[in-house]
Parts: structure tokens; sequence; C-alpha cells
């Protein structure tokens, strides 16, 4: 099954006799894989600091990667006006240190595709793999010509991608805790796997960073996959990106906001000149909205997804939008209150280590299981929770 799921994949990416993958825990897991890969190739070709060079708008899992692997993320900056990566810029950030290239198909803070062909001619003229980040919108962009909606070459058909991580567990709709890594040769997952070969359990080999394996999500996805078929992921993304687009478009004519660049998928982030758009995110939430919060620059974003696409949801949307900006804009300058004030103070503080450790704080309080005093009435004799 799971070969069947990395066939199919590779299929719906384009890819050619060579191309492979392996199923992993989710989208994070597929891009560790992917860097841990170029990061033993960049060994080999003798680099001793390998270097992910990668737009500033990649998600944090690249972070993440460079983090364990002991590799240095260069971010590359964005054009200012369409949101996507400095091709020119990410040239100049290429050294001989160089292991891997990334683009995003699409990026998580404001929906958009960066520009893949040229950044693949960059991995061509410098002999660099180059990953595109297609976790978020993939299982939507393989069927967008197919759905009515066009794009720009962003797979295995343009030459000089070599990775693509895409999730099944977001768009293709499988449970959570599945995704796939694809590569356009063997030669690139080789670098992937792990094998100690004197181990005294026997000759270990592993694909990827888990040890033990869910079988039953990895068939939940295969059955997922078959079930919607072609024809249902289809008929969902046409769904999803028309109404992406109707958001996108009448948001764009709301005074007092504007919308990121051009989003051609499901993402579509919004910001202000005119006032702290925090306070439009708060306004939001009274209406039962509630949206992704961004930081530099300070922006929200709507994730469409097939709830979205239920008749009135998205003029509701964009009434609410409407309605919340012209009330903003009675007092543009009113002070930010509640977590959009907390979103606004956090990206203030310009000493990184304290937003750090209070995300620290924050996780730690997750997984509290401590009951307050004011909730003794619920307990029992012995001063446990009965829930
Ligand atoms: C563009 C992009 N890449 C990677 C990821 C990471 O995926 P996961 O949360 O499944 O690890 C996400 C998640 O939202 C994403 O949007």
């Amino acid at each position: 099954m799971e070969a069947e799921v990395v066939r199919m994949s590779c299929t719906l990416f384009h890819g050619g006799p060579n191309s492979c993958g392996a199923v992993t825990s989710g989208g994070t897991e597929s891009i560790l894989m992917a860097c841990k890969a170029y990061r033993d190739m960049a060994y080999d070709r003798g680099i001793k600091y390998p270097e992910i060079v990668a737009p500033l708008s990649v998600h944090a899992a690249f972070d993440k990667a460079a983090h364990y692997f002991r590799m240095k993320l260069v971010h590359v900056p964005l054009d200012k006006k369409t949101m996507k990566v400095d091709v020119k810029a990410m040239r100049r950030a290429i050294n001989k240190n160089t292991a891997m290239l990334v683009c995003s198909a699409p990026q998580f803070p404001h929906g958009i595709i960066d520009p893949i062909e040229e950044v693949a001619k960059l991995a061509l003229r410098y002999s660099l793999p180059l990953h595109v980040d297609a976790c978020l919108g993939g299982f939507l962009i393989v069927f967008m010509a197919k759905a009515g909606y066009p794009l720009a070459p962003y797979d295995f058909r343009v030459k000089g991608v070599t990775s693509i991580s895409a999730d099944t567990h977001k768009y293709g709709y499988a449970p959570k805790g599945s995704s796939v890594i694809l590569y356009s040769d063997k030669k690139y997952r080789h670098y992937q796997y792990f094998v100690a070969p004197d181990w005294q359990g026997g000759i270990y080999a592993s694909p990827s960073v888990a040890g033990s394996r869910p079988g039953g999500i990895i068939a939940a996805c295969w059955a997922t996959m078959m079930h919607i078929g072609e024809n249902g992921y289809i008929d969902a993304t046409k769904k999803i990106i028309s109404t992406a687009r109707k958001i996108k478009t009448e948001t764009s004519k709301i005074k007092g906001v504007f919308v990121f660049g051009d989003p051609e998928v499901s993402v579509v982030a919004i910001g202000s000149n005119e006032f702290d758009i925090f306070r439009l995110s708060n306004a939001l939430t009274t209406k039962g909205w509630n949206l992704n919060s961004l930081q530099y620059p300070s922006s929200i974003h709507i994730c469409c997804t097939v709830l979205h696409t239920q008749k009135g949801v998205a003029d509701q949307f964009v009434n609410d939008v409407k309605e919340q900006v012209a009330i903003i804009l009675k007092n543009p300058k009113e002070k930010t209150t509640g977590m959009g004030a907390i979103y606004g103070m956090a990206q203030s503080i310009p000493d990184r280590s304290m937003v750090t450790e209070i995300s620290r704080g924050f996780l730690d309080c997750l997984y509290s299981t401590e009951v307050s005093l004011s909730n003794t009435s619920h307990m029992n004799g012995n001063g446990k929770a009965h829930h």
C-alpha cells in the first residue's frame, strides 16, 4: 500500500520511470528526510558545513531540519510585492557550502507559489538539488489544471526539481499522520535511508525517521486515495479554488486592507497599511472566524477547505471583513487588545530567546494534568478529577 501511495503520488507530480519516494508521518518528516538526504550528499561532495538556501517564507520545518542535522539555513528575502522568493538574491546566497535549494508550492504564510522554473535554472547551473515543498497544497495543485485553473509548471516536469514533499493528510484528505516525500531519481532516496549493518538485533535498514511505523495510517491513506479517486479530487479542488479566488477578489476590493501578492491556491493573506491587522482578526473572532496570525510582516490568513465551499460561507466571510474593517477605520489608531495585542507584542520583542522561553512554558502547560483549586468541587475524596 505504501508503494502504491508513492507511485500514485509520483504519477500526479509527473515523475519519470526512476521517480520514487516514501510515506512519512507528516510534512515535517518529509522535509526532514529531504534535508537529511541532501546533507549526506553534500558530505559526499566534501562539504563540511552544508547549507540550505530557502525563501524567508519556507515552513519552520526547514529550521527544524537545520537544527536537527547541523545544517545552516540561509534565508533568502522575498519580493515585497509578489511575496515570491527574490531569485537574484537566491543566486547570491549560493556558495561552496550550499547543499540544496528550496521553493514552496505554495508557501504557508501567504499561499504564494515561488518561481520554481527560474530557481530550477539556478539548481542546474550550480549542480544543486532543488526541493519543492508542496506539503500544504500539493494535493490541490496536481488537480488544478483539470479543475480549470492551470498553473506554471512546479513539479518533476521542470528539469532541476529533484524532490517534492506533499501531504496526503492535508488536501489528500487522509487521516493525520501521513505525507509523501518524492524524488526524481532513486539515487537521492538512497541518501535518505539509514542502515546499521552490525546491530545485534539483526541488520537494521529503515527508510525514514521512525522505527516502527503505523500500517493502519498508511492503509487509511491508500483507502482514502482510492475512495475519493481522481474525479473526487478534481471536484473538491474546483470548489476550493473557486471559493479562495472569490475571497481574494472580493477582499482586494475592500478599502483599508490588501491581499499579499496574487495567491493562486487556497490561502489568502490579508494586511493593512492603515491599522493593526490583528484588530481585524480579533473582530472576526467575535463573528466566529478563526484566522491564522502571521508575523514579519503582520498579517492574517484564511486557508480554504471543503468546509468553506458550502453555499454562502465565502460571502459571509467577505461581508464580515467589510463590516469589521469599516468599524475599525472609524478609529484606525486605536490600541489593539486581546490575542491580537499578544501577537503584535511577541514580534516586537527584540530578545527572541525570551519568546522561545515563553513558548516552552506554553508547551509545558499543554502537558499539565494539574487541576486548579477552583475545580475541587468536581473531585472525589482522593483529590482526583472525575474526568
Ligand atoms: C508549506 C508547508 N510545509 C510544511 C508543513 C508541515 O506539515 P506538518 O504540519 O504536516 O508537519 C506545512 C504545514 O502547514 C506547510 O504549510
